[in-house]
């Protein structure tokens, strides 16, 4: 164990002082503010799109759950963890969503990291006979569906981010091997915040014969019909869609959006849902009024586009690239880890946080200011951040 201290030593002392990540206080307040430790700044780096974390009413059923059935669930689903309250929410979201059957999982990370490989282990068909399965996923996915493919030990053909017609070419030039054919993508994508063209990618997974996995993570709650995602409303049973409650629905937790049968086959298969305690009853509570709520909120939707193109087009005329994004996740590239950290250090001290995204979370070379809009921000707050960014940019010559 000696050896172990010492090479986890030796490991931290290696990391350079820009990647060097610590753990901070941080306490959200209401009108997308944030308390690090007495001081208050305009929280841009979280992913609480609708700014319903500090709504009264997921506070309220949150509560109430709590004050009715406990703070735990006591058990796994399979055993004594499924109140009805799971099934009142699976149901909830199967009818929002367009699909036969929706599963909650206790989060995006648990979800991808199991159910994917869950299902990698059935399409992969190893044994004397058998082909591999193809995996044909984004480049720039979450690390949470890089686990899911890691953990069943699926061979990864990554097509380059967002390019369909990359991945259309890989499609062809493998359409005389044998094997199950999945595609894995991002419908906004986390750190770009670019969308994908989900009737694109759609039309290439049926001339394939593909089954589709996509990832909703960042489009639930502010795109799509009802603000349940890109694809709500035309799930076909050749695809799972995955959906979180942490982010744009203000609590916590996962679900995915699938056949019935592919849900039966998780309850039997899946090992986060198996080996994993269910969801306490307070957040069962807050993801069951965030769906009363959510489809109620397209004012909400509007104003957070608004938002979005005020900043970009404001960033984009003094001549700073926001990438492809065209959703609330706006990302300004600076490229070196220590110049991403200088700027968001200058930008605290004008009081705005934003996230400081380094490597090994995005490409090498692509450090960046990660910056989140929310309908809680006024307009106010975000044009004060424009020019806090700009000036920031130009003092350190970016
Ligand atoms: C695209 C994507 N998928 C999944 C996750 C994980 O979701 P959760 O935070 O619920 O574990 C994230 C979170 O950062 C994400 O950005």
């Amino acid at each position: 164990m000696v050896g172990l201290s010492s090479s986890i030593q030796e490991y931290l002392k290696a990391i350079p002082e820009p990647r060097y990540r610590i753990l901070k206080n941080s306490t959200p307040l209401s009108g997308g503010i944030i308390k690090r430790g007495e001081i208050r700044l305009v929280n841009f780096a979280s992913n609480d799109y609708l700014g319903l974390a500090q709504d009264p009413r997921l506070v309220e059923r949150a509560t109430s759950y709590a004050r009715e059935f406990g703070t735990g669930s006591g058990a796994s689903r399979l055993v004594t963890g499924n109140s009805p309250a799971y099934e009142l929410i699976e149901q909830k979201l199967a009818d929002l969503k367009g699909t036969e059957a929706a599963l909650l999982l206790n989060s995006g990370f648990q979800a991808n990291a199991t159910v994917l490989a869950s299902l990698l282990n059935k399409f992969l068909h190893r044994g004397p006979g058998k082909s591999e399965a193809l995996l044909f996923t984004d480049k720039l996915n979450h690390a949470s569906l890089h686990f899911g493919a890691q953990a069943a030990q699926a061979r990864q053909i990554r097509f380059r981010h967002n390019d369909l017609g990359h991945l259309e070419e890989l499609l062809e030039k493998s359409k005389e091997q044998p094997g199950n054919r999945i595609i894995v993508t991002e419908s906004v994508f986390s750190m770009d915040g670019d969308i994908l063209d989900v009737e694109r990618v759609r039309q290439l997974a049926r001339q394939h014969d593909a089954f589709l996995y996509i990832d909703e993570a960042h489009a639930t709650g502010v795109f799509g019909k009802n603000g349940m995602g890109l694809c709500a409303g035309g799930i076909s049973r050749d695809e799972l869609v995955l959906g979180t409650f942490g982010k744009g629905l203000g609590s916590y937790g996962a679900y995915i959006a699938c056949s019935q049968n592919v849900r039966d086959y998780l309850v039997n298969a899946c090992p986060g849902l198996i080996y994993a305690t269910a969801l306490p009853p307070q957040v069962l509570g807050a993801i069951d009024a965030a769906l009363d709520l959510v489809p109620g909120m397209e004012t909400q939707r509007q104003y957070l586009k608004e938002l979005g193109s005020f900043l970009r087009e404001g960033l984009e005329a003094r001549g700073f690239s926001t990438g492809g994004s065209t959703s609330q996740i706006i990302p300004v590239i600076i490229g070196d880890d220590a110049t991403v950290i200088q700027v968001a250090r200058k930008l605290e001290d004008k009081g705005y946080l934003v996230g400081a995204i380094r490597p090994p979370t995005v490409p090498e070379g692509s450090g960046r200011l990660r910056i989140t809009l929310s309908a809680a921000h006024s307009h106010d707050q975000v044009a004060g951040l424009l020019e806090a960014l700009v000036s920031t940019l130009e003092e350190v010559g970016s």
